[in-house]
């Protein structure tokens, strides 16, 4: 990494989404960077905390030097890319993931680290722009996501819960909230894919796209809301099935995840009020997650709690809103 400093230095701030139409930096996981692929994009490095600087220009290719030093983890966890350039960015992942995915001579914790990386990039796209093309592209990435968990041991389903940022948005929880439910539902069933559906995992990182259809100024509202404000932000599960269900990318449990994850086993959910066994069950461990994300995430108005304080807290809970069965597997996941 020594023979790559930028030949001319440019420093930049590293502000952080969203900004409202100002550009920002997003991260791409080393991983990518494979000797001789040609970028479509420029590439930055990280500088201190909050600063990038140029590192390699579109459509130069990766030097095997760089590639080298990746391989032996003396590279920066993530290199970034100009938010104007996303477009590139993501398709440029999507067409080398395969391939990174299936290259044993790249650690594990590197696949680990790109898989994530992507899945991140398109959550973000279908929580901003949930349409036809974006969720297509999610379904067919969450498909890959299931085969690569089934393919490896259930700790690695745990080191990419581990990966997410803990600093609360919308598509930074979603992803954790996917990595959480899929890897407990690895520890219930064995295989994913034993469970019986496929499209699982779409549901688990889209439950909350229903979100998308409300308006940004009552979900970032810092106090409490109006009686009408949280009645529309209740009808968010309504919103998400029927975008999920008119996309026809997604089958019927993946649709019950986001119609039913705030549903509670003694019916005092919404928005149906179900009770029990009505609640599917991948909706049941979806809340789970959900709400256990929630609780360990760093938000402007509340601190983070321990995992240990937040499964305490949802302890109290067992029987009343969630399942036992599926909190055993939570807890497993945190055991050293
Ligand atoms: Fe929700």
């Amino acid at each position: 990494m020594d023979s790559f400093q930028p030949s001319h230095i440019l420093v930049q701030r590293l502000p952080r989404p969203p900004e409202n139409g100002r550009r920002y930096f997003l991260p791409l996981a080393p991983a990518f960077l494979s000797s001789g692929w040609e970028l479509p994009f420029h590439l930055y490095s990280p500088l201190g905390k909050d600063r990038v600087v140029p590192f390699l220009s579109r459509g130069e290719k990766i030097p095997a030097r760089l590639y080298d030093a990746i391989l032996r983890g003396r590279a920066t966890p993530y290199f970034y890319v100009r938010s104007d350039e996303r477009a590139s960015l993501y398709r440029y992942e999507e067409d080398l993931l395969d391939e990174i995915l299936e290259t044993s001579q790249t650690p594990l914790s590197l696949r680990c680290r790109a898989l994530h990386n992507l899945t991140a990039h398109l959550a973000r796209e279908a929580y901003e722009n949930p349409h036809r093309d974006t969720l297509s592209r999610q379904s067919a990435h969450c498909q890959k996501v299931t085969a690569f968990l089934d393919r490896h041991p259930p700790a690695v389903a745990r080191t990419l819960t581990r990966m997410g940022d803990r600093r609360y948005s919308d598509h930074g929880h979603a992803v954790n909230v996917g990595f959480l439910s899929l890897a407990m539902a690895k520890t219930v069933h064995g295989r994913i894919l034993d469970s019986g559906d496929e499209e699982m995992a779409s549901g688990f990182f889209l439950y909350d796209v229903g979100k998308s259809r409300i308006q940004r100024q009552i979900l970032d509202k810092p106090g409490p809301l109006k009686k009408e404000e949280w009645a529309e932000v209740r009808k968010h599960p309504i919103y998400g099935h029927s975008l999920l269900e008119r996309s026809c990318f997604f089958d019927q449990p993946a649709l019950q995840i986001a119609l039913a994850h705030h549903e509670r086993l003694d019916g005092r959910g919404y928005p149906w009020g179900l009770c029990g066994r009505e609640i599917h069950p991948f909706a049941r461990i979806c809340a789970l997650a959900d709400t256990f994300d929630a609780l360990t995430a760093h938000r402007p108005h509340k601190s983070a709690l321990s995992i240990y304080s937040a499964l305490s807290l949802m302890k109290q809970d067992l029987g009343s809103r969630f399942d036992g069965r599926f909190f055993d597997a939570l807890v497993l996941l945190f055991r050293r």
